[in-house]
C-alpha cells in the first residue's frame, strides 16, 4: 500500500510517500481501507522533534475514515464494507478521570492514518455518520473529542456560562465554539487573522478580538460583559496569564496545549484569591468519544474543513498548518485507483 513514512525528525520534506506491506487483523483487530485522514498540530511534534527518532520510521496521523476491507477473529461489532470512522485514543483504561499507563494517541508509535490501509482494534472503529463525506468524518475524532472531555467532562459547562478560546483558527477550536454554543454558552474567541474572526462569528461565536491589538484583553473583557467563567486554552504560554486576568472569580481554566510554549509563571496569590480552578485534559475516553459522536450525528456539530490535499502532498499540508494559515481542519483525501 502506499503511505507516508517519517523516517527522520525534521521539516515537511520529511512526509514522503512510500510503498508498504499491508498488515493483515488479529484477533480483536479490524483493516480499514481509509478514505480520508486529517492533521493535527500533534503531527508536526512528532515529526520535528528530535527526541521522536527513537520512533522512526513510523506512519503518521491520528484521524482517518474509511470502509472496513477485513476483520479478524472473533469481531463481531462491524463487518466487511462497513463505513468507520476512527477514535485515536488507543487503551484509554479503566478510569474516565484519566488514561492508564498502556494509553497512546495513535499515529506514533503506533503507525497512523496516512496510509491507504490501518490495522487497529475493533474497539476504536465507529459508525461514520451518514450525512457526513469521508473527508469531514476525518476531521472531527480527536479535534472533537478534546474540545468535548475540556467543556463537557472538565469544565462541567452549564447554559448561560461564557467561555473564551484563545486561537480560533486552531482545529479544536472550532469544535469548541461549536460545543460551547450547543450546550448554551455565550461563546468569545481570539485570532491573529480578521478573516478567520469573520469565519467564528459565521460559526455562531459571540464576540471576537484580533489579539495582534495590543489592548486585545481588555477588549474581550469588555464584550463579555466584565469576564468568562471558562478559557479553553491550548496556546499555553503566550496565552496562560491573561487567561486567569480574563476569568470572573471562580472561574476555570481548561488547558491541553502548548503551541506557543510550555512554561508560563503562576501568580499564585491572584489565582487563589479568585478561587479559579487549572484544569488538565488530554483527548478523551472511548464514552466521551460516543458522547461526541452522539452530538456529531445530530447534526448540530459540523467539521469545519479548511482544505483537501492528496495524500502524496501531505508535506504541504504540513506546511499549511504549520504557517497557522488553517481555519478548521486540513484533510488528506486517500485514492485507492
Ligand atoms: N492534549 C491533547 O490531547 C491535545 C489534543 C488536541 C490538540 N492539542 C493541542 O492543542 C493545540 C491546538 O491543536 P490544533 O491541532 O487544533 O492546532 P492548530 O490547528 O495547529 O492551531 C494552532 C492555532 O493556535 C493559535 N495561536 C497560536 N499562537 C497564538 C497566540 N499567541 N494567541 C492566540 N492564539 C494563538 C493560532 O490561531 P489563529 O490562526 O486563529 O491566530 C493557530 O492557528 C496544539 O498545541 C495541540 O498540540 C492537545
Amino acid at each position: 500500500m502506499k503511505a507516508i513514512v517519517v523516517r527522520q525528525p525534521g521539516g515537511p520534506e520529511q512526509v514522503r510517500l512510500e510503498e508498504v506491506p499491508v498488515l493483515q487483523p488479529e484477533a480483536g483487530e479490524v483493516l480499514v481501507a481509509l478514505r480520508a485522514a486529517a492533521l493535527n498540530r500533534r503531527d508536526i511534534l512528532m515529526r520535528s522533534r528530535p527526541q521522536m527518532v527513537d520512533i522512526m520510521p513510523f506512519i503518521p496521523g491520528s484521524d482517518g475514515a474509511g470502509l472496513v476491507a477485513a476483520v479478524g477473529p472473533g469481531v463481531n461489532r462491524v463487518k466487511e464494507g462497513d463505513e468507520v470512522v476512527i477514535c485515536p485514543s488507543l487503551r484509554w483504561g479503566i478510569f474516565e478521570s484519566h488514561p492508564g499507563p498502556d494509553f497512546e494517541i495513535l499515529g506514533g508509535p503506533t503507525d497512523g492514518t496516512y496510509a491507504q490501509f490501518i490495522r487497529i482494534p475493533a474497539e476504536n472503529v465507529f459508525p461514520k455518520p451518514p450525512h457526513l463525506s469521508f473527508e469531514e468524518a476525518a476531521a472531527f475524532p480527536l479535534a472533537g473529542l478534546t474540545a468535548w472531555r475540556a467543556l463537557i467532562t472538565k469544565a462541567r459547562l452549564a447554559p448561560g456560562e461564557r467561555v473564551f478560546i484563545p486561537g480560533a483558527g486552531s482545529g479544536v477550536a472550532t469544535f469548541a465554539l461549536q460545543i460551547a454554543k450547543l450546550a448554551g454558552a455565550g461563546v468569545y474567541v481570539s485570532s491573529h487573522s480578521d478573516a478567520k474572526l469573520q469565519r467564528a462569528l459565521e460559526l455562531g461565536a459571540d464576540g471576537v478580538v484580533n489579539y495582534t491589538r495590543a489592548d486585545w484583553p481588555d477588549e474581550i473583557k469588555r464584550m463579555s460583559g466584565g469576564g468568562f467563567e471558562i478559557v479553553i486554552d491550548s496556546v499555553g504560554a503566550a496565552t496562560f496569564h491573561q487567561a486567569l486576568d480574563l476569568l470572573a472569580p471562580g472561574g476555570r481554566m481548561v488547558t491541553f496545549g502548548t503551541t506557543s510554549g510550555s512554561s508560563a509563571n503562576l501568580e499564585i496569590r491572584q489565582f487563589y484569591h479568585k478561587q479559579i480552578s487549572l484544569l488538565g485534559t488530554t483527548m478523551g475516553s472511548l464514552r466521551e468519544f460516543v458522547e461526541m459522536l452522539t452530538a456529531v450525528n445530530s447534526g448540530k456539530i459540523r467539521p469545519v474543513i479548511d482544505s483537501v490535499f492528496p495524500l502524496g502532498e501531505a508535506g504541504a499540508a504540513h506546511g499549511r498548518l504549520e504557517r497557522h494559515e488553517q481555519f478548521g481542519k486540513i484533510v488528506l483525501r486517500i485514492d485507492h485507483g
